[in-house]
Formats: structure tokens, sequence, C-alpha cells
């Protein structure tokens, strides 16, 4: 099939299914108009698998250096998991004012198309229902409007529902509420680990992975431009400064904004398998970052082990 037809068999398989079907999507406003609280959310029921034909894989170039190659991500076997029943469904995302815009809507544009060939759900989850801004509320920052988008919360920290993974995004506002010394979302971290499949943190969002305590004897990475003042946080962390992003055991973890869409890619790779997951990033047009262990970033902004020798592959479609 070529990619048209592939295209316009997607838009049939989704006008039938659009008709039953919520999908992972955030409600999104723009700037600073209060839109109220949030609508329903549905069950999102099992959806067809839509097929696409298989594009030639390319592999990413090798590094020449003295670092480690990136691991084969496509090669792993198709999970066992798949399909029987103990897959993670329900996401959940932390949100709160101030987070990086990319740090939510990154990971969430991958969830979004995921879902419309595999049964996943969203809650977005702050301390409130209703709309969350990106803009920080610094005291710099005051009378000053950012061009900042608005999200709906559709559950607070106390009714989100049961969570198979939950991801915490970083922003400015992150380090804000570590100033306050505002454990809210840390509180929420915490209670909510032992049920949770993964726990995922992008940028700054590890700060209250820190702050709660499970990061303790874990590899963790975080943004680089903010190095040294993120990783005073929490003890005993094997805190990763040239990782693009860590997983250990359940938690995974990746550096700043962009980051965290190369980390949600790789992550749902492992659970999916890669041909859901090619589909799904050719889809967005988008080529991931694919080495975990390296980080460009970690050299523009001089972390701890950033060799500036080395130059990192360009991203190529999958
Ligand atoms: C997502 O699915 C899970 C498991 O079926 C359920 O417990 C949860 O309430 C659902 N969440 C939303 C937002 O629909
Ligand atoms: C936060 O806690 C630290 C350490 O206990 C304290 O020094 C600081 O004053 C607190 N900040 C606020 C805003 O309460
Ligand atoms: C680090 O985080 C800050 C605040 O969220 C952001 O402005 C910056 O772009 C991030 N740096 C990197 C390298 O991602």
């Amino acid at each position: 099939m070529t990619r048209r037809s592939r295209w316009q068999a997607f838009l049939l398989v989704g006008s039938s299914l659009m008709s039953n079907m919520v999908t992972a999507a955030p409600q999104m406003y723009p700037g600073r108009m209060d839109p109220g609280v949030s609508g329903p959310v549905h069950e999102v029921p099992q959806a067809p698998a839509y097929n696409q034909d298989n594009m030639a894989a390319q592999k990413p170039s090798q590094y020449n250096g003295d670092y480690m190659p990136a691991p084969e991500l496509n090669s792993q076997a198709e999970p066992s998991a798949l399909r029987t029943g103990k897959e993670p469904v329900s996401f959940g995302m932390v949100l709160f004012p101030g987070y990086e815009p990319l740090d939510v809507m990154g990971p969430l544009q991958i969830l979004f198309r995921l879902s419309m060939s595999t049964p996943i759900n969203l809650s977005l989850i702050a301390a409130q229902t209703g709309s969350v801004s990106a803009q920080p509320p610094a005291a710099e920052l005051q009378g000053m409007a950012l061009a900042a988008p608005q999200i709906i919360a559709t559950h607070t920290f106390a009714n989100a529902p049961k969570l198979d993974m939950l991801m915490v995004p970083g922003g400015w506002g992150m380090l804000l509420l570590a100033d306050k010394n505002d454990t809210s979302i840390d509180q929420f971290v915490q209670a909510r680990f032992p049920e949770l499949q993964y726990l995922l943190s992008v940028c700054t969002g590890a700060i209250s992975l820190a702050k709660a305590g499970v990061l303790k004897g874990k590899k963790a990475t975080t943004n680089k431009s903010g190095w040294s003042i993120i990783t005073k946080y929490g003890e005993g962390i094997n805190w990763v400064p040239t990782a693009r992003w860590t997983e250990d055991g359940k938690v995974w973890t990746s550096s700043g904004v962009a980051a965290g869409i190369d980390m949600t890619y790789a992550f749902f790779n492992k659970i999916y398998g890669p041909q859901i997951m090619k589909d799904v990033m050719n889809d967005m047009e988008y080529a991931p970052h694919t080495n975990p262990n390296y980080d460009p970033f970690s050299v523009v902004f001089n972390v701890p082990g950033a060799v500036a020798s080395r130059t990192d592959e360009c991203p190529q479609p999958l």
C-alpha cells in the first residue's frame, strides 16, 4: 500500500471508530481565557489495530567514539505482554502551574496517536480540576503574560482513578514548588508508586520523584541546563549526567523538554513493540533520538562527563 492509501484506510477506520471512541486527547485552551471545568471522561473501547505496511527500517548510523553504542531498540521481539490484558492502560499526566508545554504535549502526542490503535486512556491530574496554565507563577513574571497555553485537568490528586502509568513533567513551575516546600505532587507520586506499573518523569519532573524518595538507589537523569540545581534533591540517586533518558526497574526519567518525546517513544516501543511504534512515529513524522546513553545537550550545558568531541547521529526516521 502507498502512504496515501494507508492514510485513507486509516481515515476510514478512524471515522467508524470516532463515533464511539474517546482517544487520549487533552483539552487545551490558548492564552488566558478561562474555559471552566472539563467534560466527562469515557472508557476507551478496544480499537482494532490499523494495518500499515512495513517501511524499510533505517538503522541509525554508528558513532565514532569511546562511548557506549546505541542499543538496538527495534531488535526486541514483540513483547508477550501485548494483548494479554496485563499491558498498562490507564495513563496519568501530572499538571501544575508553570509546566513546560512540550514536556506535557510531546509525550501526549505519542499517547494520542497510540490510542488510535491500542486501548489507552488519559487522566490529567492536578491540585484542582479545570485549566492549568504553563505560565510560571514566579515573582519575576508578575504582570508579564507569557504566551502560555492552558490544559484542562480532569482529576485531582484526591480523586484520580487507578493508574498503570504516571508521568511527571517539568518546567519552571516545578522549581517554584520545590522552593515553596510544596510536596503535593511528591505525596501523590509516593502514594501511587506501589500500584503503578511505570513511573516516568521529563526534565525537572525528576525533582518531584527525588523528593518522593522513589529514585533512591536508582539511575535517573534530568534537564541538562539545570543539572547542578536539580541533582541536589533526594538522596542515594545514581544521577547519569550524559543520558538522554534512563530506565531502572519501573522508573523512567528523561532529560529536558524534547527528550521526553524520545523517552516516551522508547518506553512504548518496549511495551507495544517496534511495529506499532514505527507507525505512530512515522505518522507523527518525527524521527526519535534512539540512544539513551548520549544526550548532545550534555555538551551544550557542559554537565559532568560531557565529551565535546562526541558527535551524535542526526536522528533518522524509523
Ligand atoms: C482508564 O482505565 C482504567 C482501567 O480500565 C480505569 O480504572 C480508569 O478509570 C480509566 N480512566 C479514565 C480517565 O477513563
Ligand atoms: C523550605 O524549607 C527549608 C528547609 O527546611 C527552609 O529553609 C525554607 O525557609 C522553606 N521555605 C519556605 C518558603 O517555607
Ligand atoms: C531545562 O528546563 C528549563 C525549564 O523547564 C527549560 O527552559 C530548558 O529548556 C531545559 N533545558 C534543556 C536542555 O532541556
